[in-house]
């Protein structure tokens, strides 16, 4: 169903990797929704080429940048303005890796080298995207750029080693950078604490699957999909919440707020 909801607006849409990235989701919406953007991933993602799919699908320029390289940063920004035509007015950072998950580095072992990594991959990329959006003064006033975080950033979910950590430093980023942002060009930076979802990155967990079931009945309203999640981040791009900003905004089916369910109960009744 579109409303024309991003009638006009431009964007760029970071972190699309394949269809069940959450970042492919908001393309597709987006796209429905009348938005023009500029697709972007590390230039290793592209050699899946899954993203071409979906440039064609939205009639879309790619244009790699690894979000750790301020060279790439400024080249993506440069180009989006002179492909979209003018200033940005939606940016979406949907990023997320950590070495010492994928090489199963315990919290207490962690090594610091791709501790780093992890900080700067999934966490300092979005202080250096704005700092870029920033410096080429390339955001429209009342644009809006959303990053996608975790709850794990508040509590303890030990299999999400050093990714709370940053998601920490994200939600954090989001603030400070939504504070100068805002008095500069009333431009808009907030985090949605996503439930956990089904996509490359995800999988990344220990004990996955299994955590998606514990959160699908901890959920009053159950986990929030990809879609859900995309419609939520449209509507954040959108002129209808033009005053929310530097907040971390949960999107999780009612978990943050939850203490226990009947059927999480139900499970120790024997015991
Ligand atoms: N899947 C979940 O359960 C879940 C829950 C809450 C939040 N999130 C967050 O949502 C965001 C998107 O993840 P997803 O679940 O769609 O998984 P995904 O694996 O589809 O997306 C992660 C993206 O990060 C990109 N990336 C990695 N390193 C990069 C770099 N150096 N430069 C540019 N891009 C880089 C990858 O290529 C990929 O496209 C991440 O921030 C993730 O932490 C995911």
């Amino acid at each position: 169903m579109a409303n024309d909801l991003l009638k006009g607006k431009r964007g760029i849409i970071f972190g699309a990797l394949n269809s069940q990235s959450i970042a492919w989701k908001v393309a597709e919406r987006a796209h429905e929704e009348g938005a023009t953007f500029v697709l972007t991933n590390a230039p290793i993602a592209m050699r899946m080429g899954e993203i071409n799919n979906l440039a064609e699908a939205t009639g879309s320029k790619i244009i790699p940048a690894d979000a750790t390289s301020v060279e790439d940063l400024d080249n993506l920004v440069t180009q989006s303005m002179e492909i979209l035509g003018g200033k940005i007015d939606f940016v979406l950072h949907s990023i997320g890796m950590s070495p010492n998950v994928r090489k199963k580095k315990h919290y207490t072992e962690n090594d610091y080298r791709f501790y780093s990594q992890t900080m700067d991959v999934s966490a300092m990329s979005l202080h250096k995207t704005l700092a870029t959006l920033y410096k080429h003064d390339a955001m429209s006033e009342w644009g809006s750029v959303l990053a996608l975080s975790y709850i794990a950033a508040q509590r303890i979910f030990p299999d999400y080693n050093d990714m709370a950590d940053a998601k920490s430093l994200l939600e954090s980023i989001a603030r400070s950078f939504g504070y100068h942002y805002g008095i500069k060009n009333k431009v808009r930076v907030n985090t949605i604490s996503q439930s956990p979802t089904v996509t490359t990155a995800g999988q990344g967990i220990k004990g996955f699957q299994e955590f998606i079931n514990f959160s699908e009945q901890m959920s009053p309203l159950g986990n929030a999909s990809a879609l859900a999640c995309a419609d939520y981040c449209l509507s954040m791009f959108s002129d209808l919440t033009k005053y929310v900003t530097m907040q971390n905004l949960f999107h999780d089916g009612g978990f943050s707020n939850t203490g226990v369910t009947q059927p999480v109960i139900e499970r120790f009744g024997d015991e």
